[in-house]
C-alpha cells in the first residue's frame, strides 16, 4: 500500500490514521481530507468535539441485536486498548473511572441484565441497592471519560509524531469533497479510501437514506471547588425518557448533558432544553454546582439505521472503505470501527504491535 487518503478528520477518521499507524505497514503516503479539524472553530456540522464523552454500555435490544452485538465488541475493544493507551498517554485525557447508570423506568433488557449488560461483559459490574428517589433500576462498572476536542487535537498531534518517526508523508487537506471520486482526481497514486464523512457528502448523491441526525444539546459547567463527581460519570433517564447526565473534561469543566433528539436539526441553543437539564440536574445532582455556565453547546450525532456501516466497497478498482453513522457512540467505538476497517482494507499484518 502506498497512498492512502482519509475522507474526515472526526474521531472516526482521525482514529483510523492512528491506528493504521501504530501497525506495521508499507504505507508512504497518508492523507487526511476533511472540511473541519480538531484546531478549527467549532461548528456544529462537526460533532466530534462536542462529544461529553464517556462510555456508555447498553443491553442488546432484541430489534437491532446484530448491530448492538457488534458495536458492543466495538466498544470492548476500544476500552481495552485504552486501559494500556491511557497510562502510557496522561495528556490523551482519558480517565479511567466510575460509570453508574440510573433508570426510572428500566426495559427488560436492563431488568434481565442482558447481553452487553452484566458482569460476563463489564468489568466491575454491579447492581445497586441503593437507589435515588424514583429510580427503579441502578448499575455501576469501570468506564473512561475524556475531554472530547482536546482529545482530537492529542489524536492529530500522536498522528504526525508516528508519521515523522516512520518517514511517511502526511498531509492534512482542508477541502470539502464533492464526492469521494473526486479523491482519484486529486491523486493519481490513491490506492486506498476510507469515508469516516459521518454524515457528510448527502448532497452530491452520495447519500445514505439511512443516516439521519440526533441532536444534543449540553452545557459547560465552570466549578473550581472539589465535586463528588472527579472520579464518575452518572447517566440518568426519566420516566418520561429524559436523560442527564454529568461528565468530567477537566478539573475545572464539566459536561452536564443532555438531549438526544432524532432528527431534530435546530442548531442553536434551544431555551427549553437548557431548562428542562438544569431543572433535572438540580434534582438528580443537587450537588452539583451550576452557578457559572460557560457555554451551552448543540450537535448533532451521526445515525444511521440499522447502525454504523463499517464496509468495504470496490469503484473503478478502488477500494472504498466506509466507517460512519456511529451515532451517539463515536469515541466508545472509535478503536474498534478503526481496527475492522484496517481488517477490511487488509492492511493489517500478522506481525502487527496491536
Ligand atoms: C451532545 C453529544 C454527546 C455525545 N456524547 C458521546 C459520548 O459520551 N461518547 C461517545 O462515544 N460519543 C458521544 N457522542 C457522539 C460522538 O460525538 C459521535 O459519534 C462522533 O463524533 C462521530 O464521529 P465522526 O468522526 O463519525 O463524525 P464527525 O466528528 O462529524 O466528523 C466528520 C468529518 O468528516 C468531514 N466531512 C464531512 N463531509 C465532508 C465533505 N464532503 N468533504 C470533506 N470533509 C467532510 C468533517 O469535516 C469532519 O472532519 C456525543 C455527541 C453529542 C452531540
Ligand atoms: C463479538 O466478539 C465475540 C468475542 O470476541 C465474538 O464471539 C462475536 O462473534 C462477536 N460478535 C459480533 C457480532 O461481532
Ligand atoms: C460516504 O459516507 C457517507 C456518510 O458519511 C455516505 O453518505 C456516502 O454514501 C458514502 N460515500 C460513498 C461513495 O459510498
Ligand atoms: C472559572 O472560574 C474561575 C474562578 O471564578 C475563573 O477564574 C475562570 O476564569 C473561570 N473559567 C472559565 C472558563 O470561565
Ligand atoms: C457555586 O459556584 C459559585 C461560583 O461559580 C460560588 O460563588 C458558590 O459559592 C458555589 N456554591 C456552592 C454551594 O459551592
Amino acid at each position: 500500500m502506498h497512498h492512502v487518503v482519509i475522507a474526515g478528520a472526526g474521531v472516526i477518521g482521525l482514529t483510523i490514521a492512528h491506528q493504521l499507524l501504530l501497525q506495521k505497514s508499507e504505507i508512504q503516503k497518508v492523507t487526511i481530507i476533511a472540511k473541519n479539524f480538531p484546531y478549527d472553530p467549532p461548528t456544529c456540522e462537526y460533532t466530534s468535539p462536542w462529544a461529553g464523552a464517556h462510555f456508555r454500555p447498553f443491553p442488546h435490544k432484541p430489534e437491532s441485536w446484530k448491530s448492538d452485538a457488534r458495536e458492543a465488541n466495538y466498544t470492548r475493544i476500544t476500552q481495552e486498548f485504552f486501559e494500556k493507551f491511557a497510562s502510557l498517554n496522561p495528556d490523551s485525557t482519558i480517565r479511567f473511572c466510575k460509570g453508574t447508570d440510573w433508570l426510572e423506568a428500566p426495559s427488560k433488557e436492563y431488568m434481565e441484565l442482558g447481553s452487553g449488560y452484566n458482569t460476563e461483559s463489564l468489568k466491575d459490574f454491579k447492581i445497586l441497592e441503593e437507589l435515588p428517589d424514583g429510580v427503579k433500576f441502578g448499575a455501576e462498572y469501570s468506564t473512561y471519560c475524556l475531554n472530547a476536542p482536546e482529545y482530537l487535537k492529542f489524536l492529530q498531534n500522536a498522528i504526525k509524531q508516528l508519521c515523522k518517526l516512520q518517514n511517511i508523508q502526511l498531509h492534512f487537506v482542508k477541502l470539502t469533497l464533492p464526492s469521494l471520486k473526486y479523491i482519484k482526481e486529486l491523486y493519481r497514486d490513491v490506492s486506498l479510501i476510507f469515508n469516516a464523512t459521518a454524515h457528510g457528502l448527502q448532497y452530491n448523491g452520495g447519500y445514505d437514506p439511512a443516516c439521519y441526525k440526533i441532536r444534543g444539546q449540553t452545557i459547560s459547567l465552570n466549578i473550581t471547588e472539589p465535586t463528588p463527581y472527579d472520579h464518575k460519570t452518572i447517566t440518568h433517564q426519566s420516566k418520561d425518557g429524559d436523560w442527564t447526565f454529568v461528565i468530567r473534561r477537566s478539573p475545572t469543566h464539566y459536561i452536564l448533558g443532555g438531549t438526544k433528539q432524532p432528527n431534530d436539526n435546530y442548531p442553536l441553543p434551544r431555551k427549553s432544553d437548557t431548562q428542562r437539564i438544569l431543572s433535572s440536574a438540580a434534582k438528580i445532582f443537587p450537588d452539583l454546582n451550576t452557578s457559572d455556565i460557560i457555554c451551552i453547546n448543540v450537535g448533532f450525532r451521526p445515525a444511521r439505521k440499522g447502525g454504523s456501516r463499517v464496509d468495504k466497497s470496490l469503484h473503478e478498482g478502488l477500494s472504498v472503505i466506509h466507517a460512519y453513522g456511529v451515532g451517539g457512540s463515536g469515541f466508545e467505538v472509535s478503536v474498534g470501527v478503526a481496527r475492522h476497517a484496517l481488517a477490511l482494507a487488509e492492511l493489517e499484518r500478522p506481525e502487527s504491535k496491536f
